[in-house]
């Protein structure tokens, strides 16, 4: 088994990351186009943090449940009686059948398709029928019960975010999300409320989020929503107006309140996120590593969850969060749509060119074809807009090198 990124990439593709970013290299190619690298990647890195699975609200009563694939590795989340999130591997205990096929609601327990074990949302074993002759098949006392039940999966709740430690030992989430909070300056999260999601495919590497957390491409790639340059940077004094930063597991485009001017939004009518006392209001989109994004504007969260599927393709999930009741009220319909055009674009198409999100996608989609060619390895960072790619780099390296 193939153990280090070095081992796959080479020594000094690794050791060309590690420079100072005056001279650094971004991750060679392979880092993006080997099976063997990605295989790593589940291994060594996206199993041992704190992945995003779901929304909360995506499993709002108890028996709701989803089933998921995160990090490689199928999971059930659902909600118990008591109104608790658990996750359990969707892995049956008899013969290894998913437990858990689709997404379901109100359900008292789990059956798995194959020989219909019965499992309860807490992941008991509750039946085995006729595995003994009996009709509940634990009659006898041949079947420990106790040592057959669903596998847990460390798994937690953060206001609207459930995550997942497959490995059990990621250090304690509020530490992992500590700098999201300074970064969006306490922004009243919790007052928030789900309006929905949608959902999309693309054809590219699922590092290709972290790459782009850089302000450079924003009038290049977002016509029509970043219109000019000096939206990100002063053009007399070339200070950045949103000074790429990046603090733990972190990486944000947070405006400079002291000395930018604000972006202008469409008027939306929507009520404004409140912060407490003492505290400005700020913007900032944030990328948490591994994969979910948190993007606080002036009027609403939205936020994506990615699930790297293989080394050339990548899931996600984007929820919108709006303040009370303007998540679900007729009144704030048009402000919503509004608020969402911005990242989906009017067509709501992921093939168009008119949103945040598709502009984005074609551009990875672009670059994932590009990194198949034996010109692509050696790619430069611009110190002034891109030290965020930069040390997202050297942070995967840090797990993969270890
Ligand atoms: S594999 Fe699940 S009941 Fe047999
Ligand atoms: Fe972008």
């Amino acid at each position: 088994m193939t153990d280090t990124a070095s081992a796959i990439v080479g020594e000094n593709a690794v050791a060309a990351v590690r420079q100072p970013i005056e001279k650094a290299w971004g991750l060679p190619a392979a880092a993006y186009t080997s099976e063997e690298f990605f295989r790593l990647e589940q291994r060594k890195y996206l199993r041992k943090m704190w992945m995003a699975a779901a929304f909360e609200a995506e499993i709002p009563e108890p028996g709701d449940a989803l089933p998921l694939i995160v990090a490689g590795l199928p999971i059930i989340l659902v909600r118990n009686s008591n109104g608790e999130i658990k996750a359990f591997h969707n892995v049956c205990r008899h013969r290894g059948m998913m437990v858990l096929g689709e997404p379901c609601q109100g359900l008292k327990q789990f059956t798995c398709p194959y020989h219909a074990w019965g499992y309860g949302l807490d992941g008991e074993l509750i039946r085995a029928p006729f595995f003994d002759g009996t009709p509940t098949g634990i009659e006898k006392g041949d079947l420990d019960t106790d040592a057959y039940g669903l596998v847990p999966v460390r798994c937690t709740v953060w206001h609207h975010w459930v995550f997942v430690d497959f490995g059990g030992d990621a250090p304690p989430i509020e530490e992992h999300l500590a700098p999201l909070l300074e970064f969006m300056n306490d922004a009243d999260i919790g007052a928030m409320r789900y309006a929905g999601k949608v959902e999309w495919e693309f054809q590219a590497n699922w590092k290709m989020v972290g790459d782009n957390w850089e302000n450079y491409h924003h009038v290049y790639v977002h016509g029509g929503v970043f219109a000019k340059m000096s939206d990100d940077i002063d053009m007399e004094t070339s200070e950045l107006w949103s000074k790429p930063q990046h603090k733990g597991s972190v990486l944000t485009l947070r405006r400079r309140i002291e000395i930018a001017p604000s972006y202008t939004y469409k008027e939306t009518g929507l009520p404004l996120i409140p912060f407490p006392e003492g505290k400005e209001r700020v913007t900032a989109p944030n990328f948490i590593f591994p994969n979910v994004e948190i993007d606080l504007v002036r009027d609403n969260i939205s936020s994506i969850i990615y699930e790297p599927v293989a080394p050339d393709r990548t899931t996600a999930k984007m929820g919108f969060f709006f303040l009370g009741g303007a998540a679900t009220s007729q009144e704030h319909a048009e402000g919503r749509k509004t608020a969402m055009d911005r990242w989906l674009g009017p067509e709501r198409s992921k093939d168009a060119n008119d949103g945040v999100r598709n502009q984005d996608f074609r551009i990875w989609e672009a670059i994932q074809i590009a990194k198949g060619s034996p010109a692509a390895d050696a790619n430069i960072f611009s110190p002034l807009w891109e030290g965020n790619p930069h040390y997202f780099h050297n942070h995967i390296l840090d797990y993969l090198e270890a």
